[in-house]
């Protein structure tokens, strides 16, 4: 049996986590994967998340099984947290998800079981994890115009066109803030316009919502998500706690649905949990019980609120002096979008051929696409990138 399988493909991003591994260079810089780190290359525990699990390993008296769909609680916490009472919560279902990626495989795991013909669309360029999902659950996909590489911002015009061909009852994947891999992202108006556009067509969004509180702020960062919440009878809400809490590997996130009644909601509920239960059963519990007790308790909440501002702030200053650096080293402003962009990404432009220049010359890693993570660079490491790039061009 095992002889029939074919070679992988393998993830172009995490692949370079193994390369970045063997290189033995001392000063190669590492701005592969959307990981956070802090100015001495670590990815910091967050200060809320140890004193929970402090008080977690004092307090926890069981590890039976908890709900199919999670703990109620932390549906409830995160419910509040993306959403805040947009939405009537007797239309809300939710389950508890193995991360980010396991709130989306379960939300295409429902469009597939609700509508199998339903097309799903996604932006050119996105996260590489969906459609490589879409195309190995079997479900149609479609992409819709959405960078600007001249101008490193939205191509709002080819986005609008694009999506004038959605058909009723298709899904339209959005990233609700921080786009995953270019950093632009649209502003208040345009999702005003879009949301109008998609609710005419009769779509279905689909967020994904992975960076809240990485772009403008924790609030900012959900008004897009609360806005598609509020204008139209159905919408799917994928969110991680990954990059949000720090706590990647306890693969933490949430899929929630709004359905276009509360009669409705029970049966999306009931199907929810019967997702869970064929594919892995209970949900993983330690993140989503750490998210809960930091949600829940107001010291333990503003101090997760504070540390969560000084990462998204050291974020803003490395764009700040990224793009100055590049226009001290290239002579010109054709990097400052970096500026402008939000989030963990920006695609800088860059051939393959100059990101593998970067990587062969420098030891300098981004993806293929030139996506860098910006929380990969320091003080230090701003100008080495900046000299590097404008050497390739
Ligand atoms: C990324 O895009 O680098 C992150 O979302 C990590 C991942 O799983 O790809």
């Amino acid at each position: 049996m095992l002889e029939a399988l074919k070679a992988q493909p393998q993830d172009k991003i995490l692949q370079l986590i193994a390369m970045f591994r063997e290189d033995a260079r001392t000063g190669k810089i590492d701005l592969g994967v959307g990981v956070y780190k802090d100015a001495t290359g670590l990815t910091p525990v967050m200060r809320a998340v140890k004193a929970a699990e402090k008080k977690l390993w004092e307090v926890e008296t069981t590890k039976t099984y908890t709900a199919l769909a999670g703990e109620p609680a932390y549906n409830a916490a995160m419910q509040g947290l993306i959403l805040d009472g947009a939405v009537d919560a007797a239309r809300l279902s939710s389950v508890s998800t193995p991360g980010g990626t396991g709130a989306i495989r379960q939300a295409l795991e429902l469009v597939k079981l609700a509508a199998p013909a339903a097309k799903v669309w996604i932006s050119l360029p996105t996260w590489p994890n969906h459609p490589s999902i879409i195309k190995y659950l079997g479900i149609p996909m479609a992409e819709y115009r959405y960078f600007d590489a001249v101008s490193g911002g939205v191509d709002f015009d080819g986005l609008m066109e694009d999506l004038g061909r959605v058909m009723a009852g298709d899904v339209v994947l959005l990233h609700g803030c921080c786009h995953n891999p270019t950093g632009a992202n649209l502003n208040a108006d345009q999702w005003g316009k879009v949301c109008d556009l998609l609710a005419e067509r009769g779509a279905v969004p689909l967020v994904d919502l992975a960076y809240q509180g990485f772009g403008d702020g924790l609030e900012a960062d959900a008004q897009a998500t609360r806005l598609v919440a509020s204008g139209f009878p159905e919408v799917l809400i994928a969110a991680s706690c990954s990059k949000n809490f720090g706590i990647y590997r306890e693969r933490t996130g949430i899929l929630i649905a709004i359905s276009k009644d509360a009669e409705a909601a029970v049966i999306t509920q009931q199907n929810l949990a019967f997702l869970n239960r064929q594919n892995y059963s209970f949900p993983p519990d330690h993140g989503a019980r750490l998210v809960t007790m930091i949600l829940g308790d107001a010291a333990l909440r503003a101090d997760w609120m504070a540390e969560l501002e000084e990462v998204r702030q050291n974020m803003l200053g490395l764009r700040q002096a990224l793009a100055e650096a590049l226009r001290a080293e290239t002579n010109s402003d054709r990097f400052d979008f970096v500026a402008q962009h939000r989030g963990m990404f920006s695609r800088l432009g860059l051939s393959e051929a100059q990101v593998v220049r970067l990587r062969e010359d420098y030891g300098i890693y981004m993806v293929g696409d030139s996506r860098i993570n910006i929380a990969g660079l320091n003080a230090q490491t701003v100008p080495v990138l900046a000299r590097a790039v404008a050497s390739v061009l």
